[in-house]
């Protein structure tokens, strides 16, 4: 029986251990299709995605040299390493919006003006745009994380890491900034802790 979006989001966990089975290339396709179909604004879907399989490579994200020597990350069955296109970001927005534009898609007041708006985001600054980009890279990475659940898979996100000596090992192009990366594997854990949540009155405004 498939397992509903309800079910996969209360058995997501960030999963740290895993077996040593390999991923299949259709497993792979299925998470990244999941990305693929998130949004994003102005349906620029700046998110680009490098999978490392390599033995070689996933003991070295494991080190000091990648990521403060999160050592466990050595036992994955792949790195998603998770990158923001920033070079792309800008002129696919702008043609979104455009066709949105023309196509009566979004219309209106809203639409008014939308050149000099999208002229705006082109000159806005680096890291304003790289905000931008991981903000809508995260929300695919969000689908990745619940249909790995859904697969019978395990991710952990992981923010510790360094930018420019996985560049460096990669090859990964100038316009591209590292928003994280996703490590993903079966997950081969002796005990899942209760995960701790703030409460809703806390988080509820008003
Ligand atoms: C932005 C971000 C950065 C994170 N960085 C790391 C990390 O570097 N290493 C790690 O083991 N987990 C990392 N995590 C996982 C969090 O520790 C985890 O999501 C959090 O403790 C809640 O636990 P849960 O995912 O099991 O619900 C990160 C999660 C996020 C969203």
């Amino acid at each position: 029986m498939t397992m509903g979006v309800k079910d996969a989001i209360a058995a997501r966990h960030s999963v740290r251990a895993f077996t040593k089975d390999k991923l299949t290339e259709s497993e792979i396709r299925e998470l990244l299709e999941a990305a693929r179909n998130a949004p994003s604004s102005l349906n620029s879907q700046p998110w680009r995605f490098l999978v490392v399989t390599d033995a070689a490579d996933l003991a070295w994200f494991g080190t000091s040299e990648a990521t403060r020597k999160q050592a466990w990350l050595a036992g994955a069955a792949a790195i998603v390493v998770c990158c923001a296109d920033i070079a792309h970001y800008v002129k696919d927005s702008q043609s979104a919006a455009f066709f949105y534009r023309d196509n009566d898609i979004i219309t209106g007041e809203t639409m008014d003006g939308i050149d000099a708006y999208v002229a705006r985001e082109a000159v806005a600054a680096e890291q304003a745009k790289f905000g931008a980009c991981a903000m809508n890279t995260a929300l695919a990475e969000a689908f990745i994380m619940l249909r790995a659940v859904e697969m019978g898979l395990g991710t952990c996100w992981v923010g510790m890491f360094d930018e420019a000596n996985i560049k460096a090992r990669f090859g990964l192009a100038e316009g591209l900034r590292i928003v994280n990366i996703l490590a993903v594997g079966r997950p081969d854990e002796p005990e899942v802790h209760p995960r701790k949540r703030k409460s809703l009155d806390e988080i509820v405004l008003g």
